[in-house]
């Protein structure tokens, strides 16, 4: 009964790299110690961000990296962070900790740190406390080539040539800490920021408006309705997390029983069910799909690790993770022709981290793996899948056990990613392939031996991808088993 119907002669979409996108906030150990110790660290360094992160991230290709935030972008004013260190003034991070931030990781920083990893920056300007000179400053700041007062000042901190930064953010969560704004007033704030944010000598901003949170339709009405000629995209957030009582996030992220496990991927497989809803208000203002929906902040969300600063939201990372992450990139590589970009929160040591660091020792979550493994899918050409899949039930709770995403890269080799969310079941599927011929199939796996299995710095390659034998040329594809808890990749020749 479990099978996954392939068309390749439907193959249409390109699956943006984007969708593999990352976020790094000025939020507890994400920059700090997680990216830059400055230059005289004893933690090996190129000016002044780490080696080991940078080498790590390259592996999994970062695409694109949005900066500063989150909240503190809203807080953040940029010409703080720029210019010898000594002199630039500290701030109060008061959403992440009330910790005192030094400035010392600023938009030149960013910019290097973008150089190391080959990514695109994506920046996120100030709405709720800034202004739009400050924003446009900024844009002309990055942009100018020319001489202007920003182009002069830039030349003065040592950059001479501009940096061309495309992707810019107009607020974050401006229906929260970005201002607790109504649609109406932020949509009409927005389109007066992005006239403002000015597209120099040739080079197009991609404007990206604050979209809405989780289900609330109307903001995605709102903004569709007053400012879509003005956008290229329109930032969705969405958390996989239990409230508490008094909404803060509750359980643990490596504690938890099969009811948490259950819990947390149909929560993680509900952004289906979001994405749905707003491309379809989307489409009523936006036929041909020329704004892109932008899943700017998603992942996982759990109780902090005890005994740590609750402001830093610091916390682990299991094979539940890895699968809300798999399931998570299937559902935006199957809605590639309106996704064409997603962050997840955050890169390191902050929520659902591809990395977690601890002083000079590093290690690679499981999450890290499933976006190591899925780096296939980048720009590929997404291949429709029909997807029969059993059920997994457990405690009054019903999922389709099964995930999968496909796709067909430039050299004609087909790669299909499946997940099985069920923990106790291996199960057999058929990949029913058509338009092409199957002659050689391979993989990799990743699984744990328990639902909570994760990477400890004294065991960091507890949970890694290995090479899977469990799929072999049938008569209309492949058959496969999919083992228990597991992310497979298969690439099929
Ligand atoms: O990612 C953590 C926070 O979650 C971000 O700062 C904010 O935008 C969201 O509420």
């Amino acid at each position: 009964m479990n099978k996954a119907t392939l068309d390749v002669g439907l193959a249409r979409t390109k699956i943006d790299r984007n969708i593999y996108g990352h976020f790094a906030e000025h939020l507890g150990r994400c920059i700090y110690e997680g990216v830059w110790v400055g230059t005289e660290s004893a933690i090996p360094n190129t000016n002044g961000i780490r080696n080991d992160v940078v080498s790590a991230l390259k592996r999994i290709k970062v695409p694109v990296l949005r900066w500063p935030g989150g909240c503190f972008a809203d807080e953040y004013h940029w010409m703080d962070g720029i210019g010898p260190k000594e002199k630039r003034p500290s701030m109060v991070n008061t959403h992440w900790g009330g910790v005192t931030e030094n400035n010392h990781f600023g938009t030149h920083e960013f910019l290097e740190l973008c150089r190391q990893l080959a990514c695109e920056p994506y920046i996120c300007g100030n709405v709720g406390s800034g202004t739009v000179l400050e924003m446009a400053q900024w844009v002309e700041y990055l942009n100018f080539g020319g001489d202007s007062p920003m182009s002069r000042l830039r030349r003065e901190n040592g950059r001479d040539e501009p940096w061309g930064v495309t992707y810019w953010g107009v607020g974050n969560e401006n229906w929260g800490c970005g201002g607790r704004m109504t649609p109406e007033y932020y949509a009409d704030e927005y389109r007066r920021y992005a006239l403002y944010c000015r597209n120099f000598e040739g080079k197009n901003l991609y404007r990206i408006a604050c979209g809405p949170s989780g289900d609330d339709e109307h903001w995605t009405d709102v903004l569709m309705k007053k400012a879509a000629d003005q956008m290229d995209g329109l930032a969705l957030h969405y958390y996989t997390s239990v409230r508490g009582p008094d909404r803060k996030r509750t359980g643990q992220a490596t504690e938890f029983d099969e009811s948490d496990w259950i819990d947390i991927l149909r929560k993680g497989l509900f952004i289906e069910e979001l994405v749905n809803r707003h491309s379809t208000i989307m489409d009523v203002y936006d036929p041909e799909k020329r704004v892109a929906l932008i899943v700017d902040e998603w992942g996982t969300w759990f109780a902090v690790e005890p005994g740590t600063n609750p402001g830093f939201l610091y916390q682990q990372n299991t094979m539940r993770d890895a699968l809300v992450a798999a399931t998570s990139l299937d559902i935006f590589n199957r809605h590639a022709d309106r996704i064409r970009m997603a962050n997840i929160a955050q890169t390191i040591n902050v929520l659902q981290a591809m990395i977690l660091t601890d002083k000079e020792r590093m290690l690679l979550t499981p999450t890290y793996h499933v976006y190591e493994m899925y780096t296939v899918h980048h720009d590929a050409t997404l291949v429709p899948v029909d997807l029969v899949s059993e059920t997994y039930a457990h405690d009054g709770t019903e999922i389709p056990a099964l995930s999968c995403s496909a796709s067909i890269d430039d050299a004609g080799k087909l790669h299909v990613s499946m997940s099985n969310l069920n923990p106790h079941r291996d199960i057999a599927a058929t990949l029913d392939v058509h338009g092409r011929s199957c002659s050689s199939v391979s993989g990799r796996i990743l699984t744990g031996t328990t639902m909570n299995a994760h990477n400890t710095f004294d065991a960091p390659e507890a949970v890694g991808p290995k090479k899977f034998d469990q799929a072999v040329v049938g008569e209309s594809g492949v058959d496969i088993t999919v083992p228990r808890m597991s992310v497979v990749v298969l690439e099929i020749a």
